[in-house]
């Protein structure tokens, strides 16, 4: 049994890991912002898990959140929690482009940050969810790539920072899942394009299977974790590809 914190707990994504997590004996922190979706998942798991309610783009609440996790006994912190808007960057509001990063990146360091001393005393896993637009820069996602990318170099810095005192960090790139992060414009683009998409189930098991094994990194998804790889080696190759799709992807972008 291990005491697990999940940001982004009613998410797609989110409920999968609860519900998976759950399911395995393990004491759950669910964290998310809307109270009543919330209580509805925890009652959903028996109602033995403790809740908290924070809008991770607010200082307020990340400050609150951070009071009240600091008290405790940590052994996994899963920053789930997520934005993301499809769209040329050209639309995309100065705002959002912080908020994406609040969301994303400044949330989870934050938190870790904060936590640390508890992390290290508890020898926790840090699992930061990212996703393969965290290897790849995508046209019509430059922001949440952005965000992504960021939060891979924080990951990987943490976890050559501080392995040899104990902290185990992974930082898991999944390819799209079907959530509601993504629109039917999404939706309709990767069917024309043949990108796949996952089930939020079938990712979690992949990634609660990640965690136990103590992986530090994982990409779920082929071909995709091969275009990661390509992308670092040669990202001409991948340019090219994406090039090609360009004009197919910019007509699902407009609104
Ligand atoms: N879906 C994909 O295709 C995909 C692919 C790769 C990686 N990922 C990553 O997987 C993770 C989970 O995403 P998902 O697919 O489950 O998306 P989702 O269904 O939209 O869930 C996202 C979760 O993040 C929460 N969140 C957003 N803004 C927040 C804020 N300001 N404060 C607190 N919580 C906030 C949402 O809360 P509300 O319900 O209150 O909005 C929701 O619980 C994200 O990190 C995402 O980037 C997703």
């Amino acid at each position: 049994m291990q005491r697990i914190v999940i940001t982004g707990a009613t998410g797609g994504l989110g409920v999968a890991l609860a519900s998976l997590l759950d399911s395995q004996q393990n004491e759950l922190v669910l964290v998310a912002r809307d109270e009543i979706a919330l209580g509805a998942l925890n009652e959903s798991l028996g109602a033995r898990h403790q809740t908290f309610v924070a809008d991770l783009a607010s200082s307020i609440d990340l400050d609150r959140l951070i009071e009240q996790l600091s008290k405790q006994k940590i052994d996994v912190l899963i920053n789930n929690a997520g934005l993301n808007e499809f769209g040329e960057f050209a639309d995309l509001s100065p705002v959002m482009i912080e908020q994406m990063f609040q969301v994303n990146v400044i949330a989870p360091m934050k938190l870790t940050r904060a936590l640390l001393p508890n992390l290290l005393r508890d020898k926790a896993t840090v699992l930061n969810i990212g996703s393969v637009f965290g290897y790849i820069g995508f046209p019509f996602y430059a922001t949440y790539s952005a965000t992504k990318f960021a939060l891979r170099g924080f990951t990987e810095a943490l976890y050559r920072e501080y392995k040899d005192q104990g902290l185990n960090v992974l930082f898991v790139a999944p390819r799209a899942i079907a959530t509601s992060m993504n629109d039917a414009r999404t939706e309709s683009m990767n069917k024309e394009l043949g990108n796949m998409a996952d089930s939020p189930e079938a990712v979690a098991s992949q990634i609660v299977q990640a965690l136990q094994q103590g992986l530090t990194r994982k990409v779920i998804g082929f071909p995709e974790k091969l275009f990661a790889r390509i992308n670092g080696l040669l990202p001409n190759i991948v340019d090219k590809a994406l090039l090609k799709q360009v004009a197919a992807m910019r007509r699902f972008a407009k609104k």
